[in-house]
């Protein structure tokens, strides 16, 4: 078997560790190019190290010399490369036949970008490269054949139960609807008034699943689903109205699609991201990913409800988002990063994060989206003017 080389953004992350563990598993089948962190210059050096990787990749330029630093401690021959312009270099090199984009926020949009329009095939964690740049991304792939198997654990499952072929678009491929399962988040059957007080602690355990904090506050929200609700639309072109949201605490059903002749596909697993990490490495073979196996019997029951959208005012928003189109998912997403920022270091409260996002849509001006520069200007005007609002906000509340 030939070797594969990989590179993985934000190895250093949640998807980046569970990624290195199911590619330890197969060291015939991959081998490791690049490895990239922000800042987390121990972990790298030491995962370079592990993996032999040949590049290590610092996005944080001042941390270089701290990087090669600890590389010679560990004796790791590494080279050490730093800077956004680096993350795009390792991505373009023809070294790298694979690209896990795993950098969490509109920080990973360039170099997964860039994975797209060097025909590399990409494993697409970071969804808000999709959210803000979707068309983008579609024409990019058909122009450079280019391959995106996506990693979120919904839209891998999508990927497995949907038909191989849909580029004419869902409904001449027979398919309904795309339901997306959500687990709810840690605040599942709460009421708007008891969510008031919630900590950064307590937005940040979830119940099924093992993440990064803002993807953690992200569930806890349901701003997640919301942002995979419009990551569904650009990586199967569906349409708003084909895409449905249902809560299912046991996150076992990882999504499922409806048919015309009735039938409903789903995919089912433990909730482990080493299952759609390793289902995206091998697609379209299966390999082992060290994933516990999924026993209905211990489960017992499945259950399934109406998302509570007074409680999570997040998951509405995004449809209008959807709607409204143009630059709205780029303000959608740039406010809820910086209003995940603010409640992580308590300067806003959790029932805040969808109102600034909301008042952030209404102060943005509307426009359009042809490329990547518009992307990140218009990315850069709504961080501004969301941070402005929860200034506002915060003198107004003092
Ligand atoms: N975790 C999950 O189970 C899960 C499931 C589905 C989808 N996703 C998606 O996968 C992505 C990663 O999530 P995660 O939970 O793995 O996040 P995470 O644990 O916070 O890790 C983020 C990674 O990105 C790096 N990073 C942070 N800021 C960066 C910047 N400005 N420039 C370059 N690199 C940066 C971090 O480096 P440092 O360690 O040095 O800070 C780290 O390697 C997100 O888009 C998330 O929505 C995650």
């Amino acid at each position: 078997m030939v070797s594969e080389g990989i590179t993985v953004l934000g190895s250093t992350g949640s998807i980046g560790e569970n990624t290195l563990n199911v590619l330890a598993r197969h060291p015939d089948r991959y081998h490791v190019v690049a490895l990239s962190a922000h800042a987390n210059v121990t972990r790298l050096a030491e995962q370079c190290r592990q993996h032999h990787a040949r590049y290590a990749v610092i996005s944080d330029v001042t941390k270089t010399g701290e990087l090669q630093s600890a590389l010679d401690r560990l004796a790791c021959a590494a080279e050490v490369l730093g800077g956004n312009e680096a993350l795009s270099a390792v991505v373009r090199m023809d070294e790298t036949e694979v690209v896990m984009a795993a950098i969490v926020g509109a920080a990973g949009l360039e170099p997964t970008l860039h994975a797209v329009q060097s025909g590399k095939r990409l494993l697409l964690a970071n969804k808000e490269s999709m959210v803000i740049a979707g068309e983008l991304f579609r024409k990019a792939a058909a122009e450079h054949a280019a391959t995106i198997i996506p990693v979120d654990s919904e839209h891998n499952a999508l990927f497995q139960v949907l038909p191989q072929n849909f580029d004419d678009g869902l409904e001449s491929a027979g398919v309904e609807r795309l339901i997306l399962t959500a687990s709810g988040g840690p605040f599942l059957h709460r009421d708007r008034e008891s969510l008031r007080n919630i900590t950064p602690a307590e937005a940040c355990n979830h119940p099924n699943w093992d993440m990064g904090r803002k993807i953690s506050v992200d569930s806890a929200t349901l701003m997640n689903k919301g942002l995979e609700v419009i990551e569904a639309r650009w990586l199967f072109n569906a349409r708003p109205d084909q895409i449905d949201v249902i809560i299912h605490p046991q996150s076992i059903v990882h999504s499922m699609v409806a048919y015309r002749d009735g039938s409903v596909l789903a995919q089912l697993g433990m909730p482990d991201m080493r299952t759609p990490i390793a289902y995206a490495l091998a697609w379209p073979e299966r390999i082992e990913a060290g994933v516990k196996r999924l026993n209905l019997t211990d489960i017992h029951k499945l259950e399934f409800y109406q998302p509570d959208l007074d409680s999570f005012p997040g998951l509405a928003l995004a449809f209008r988002v959807l709607e409204t189109g143009g630059n709205a998912p780029v303000i959608f997403n740039a406010a809820n990063e910086i209003a995940v920022e603010a409640f992580l270091q308590e300067r806003i409260g959790f029932l805040q994060i969808p109102s600034v996002v909301s008042a952030a849509l209404d102060a943005c001006e509307a426009g359009r989206i042809d490329n990547l520069e518009e992307v990140l200007e218009y990315d850069r005007l709504a961080r501004t003017a969301t941070s402005r609002i929860i200034h506002m906000k915060k003198v107004s509340k003092n």
